[in-house]
């Protein structure tokens, strides 16, 4: 049985039909990438299965049982963190207190947490310094860095995290998807990216939104390996082969 399941998910904002029969599937275990130019509906696919946005026709099966319709803490609770786009922190935490509220769905004791914390500055070392300043000042990739480590925290089933490769450095952007690579082994990602390459660098399975559709799925050597498809969906650097 997949982790995750979309049938034919279908979400509208009032008039606005924003996925239109949105079917994807998810492996335990996996690095599933999904992509799409702005707007096809990336991020909504994301809000309905974390709850935010309401299915309006289609099922959301999660280890084989139906989340649809859930509200979002209870969809914390059965393991499923999203990291949402544009990387939010509170500036008036110190970076540990921000990473610490991401365990706030665990029944775990603060000086469980406070160590869970530090762990995360082993694999997010440009932000140890920061820990437990306050009034920091941190780049674009360390805020995605904070906010990937609070994800994490929640020790989510499945960890859906929305373009964090977005208006971030090349260098900055290798850190954040080497990371994604380290934290496969533990946890099911399902990962919203713009930038074709990088998003399915890491993939075990890619698929494509278009205007609230899938247009195509298949393991990354699949999808650049099809060239018309490549350079119409993935940015035109399909390989040529002799
Ligand atoms: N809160 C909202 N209200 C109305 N329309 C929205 C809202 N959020 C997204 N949309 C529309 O839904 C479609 C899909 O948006 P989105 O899921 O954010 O796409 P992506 O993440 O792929 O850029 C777009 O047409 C967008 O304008
Ligand atoms: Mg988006």
């Amino acid at each position: 049985m997949p982790l995750l399941e979309i049938r034919n998910l279908v979400v509208r904002y009032g008039e606005i039909e924003a996925l239109r029969g949105v079917s994807i599937v998810v492996e335990q275990g996996q690095v599933v990438t999904l992509l799409g130019a702005n707007g096809a509906g990336k991020s909504t696919t994301l809000r309905a299965i974390s709850g935010l946005a309401k299915p309006a026709a289609g099922d959301i099966l999660f280890d084989g049982h139906s989340i649809a319709g859930l509200g979002p803490e209870a969809i914390v609770r059965l393991g499923i963190s999203h990291v949402p786009e544009g990387r939010r922190v509170f500036p008036g935490l110190t970076v540990k207190e921000n990473i610490m509220l991401g365990a706030s769905n665990r029944k775990v004791s603060a000086s469980q947490i406070s160590r869970e914390a530090d762990a995360m500055f082993d694999l997010f070392p440009d932000i140890r310094a920061f820990s437990d300043a306050l009034g920091w000042t941190l780049s674009g990739g360390q805020l995605q860095m904070v906010a990937v480590a609070r994800g994490l925290m929640a020790k989510p089933r499945l960890l859906l995290l929305d373009e964090p490769s977005l208006g971030l450095a090349p260098v900055i952007v290798q850190a954040v998807f080497r990371i994604i690579s380290q934290i496969r082994k533990d946890t099911t990602v399902l990962l919203v990216e713009q930038n074709a390459r990088m998003g399915l660098s890491v993939a075990d399975h890619g698929f494509v939104l278009e205007t609230g559709r899938i247009v195509l799925g298949g393991k990354p050597d699949e999808l650049w390996g099809n060239e018309a498809i490549a350079a119409a969906y993935l940015g035109g650097h399909a390989k040529t082969h002799a």
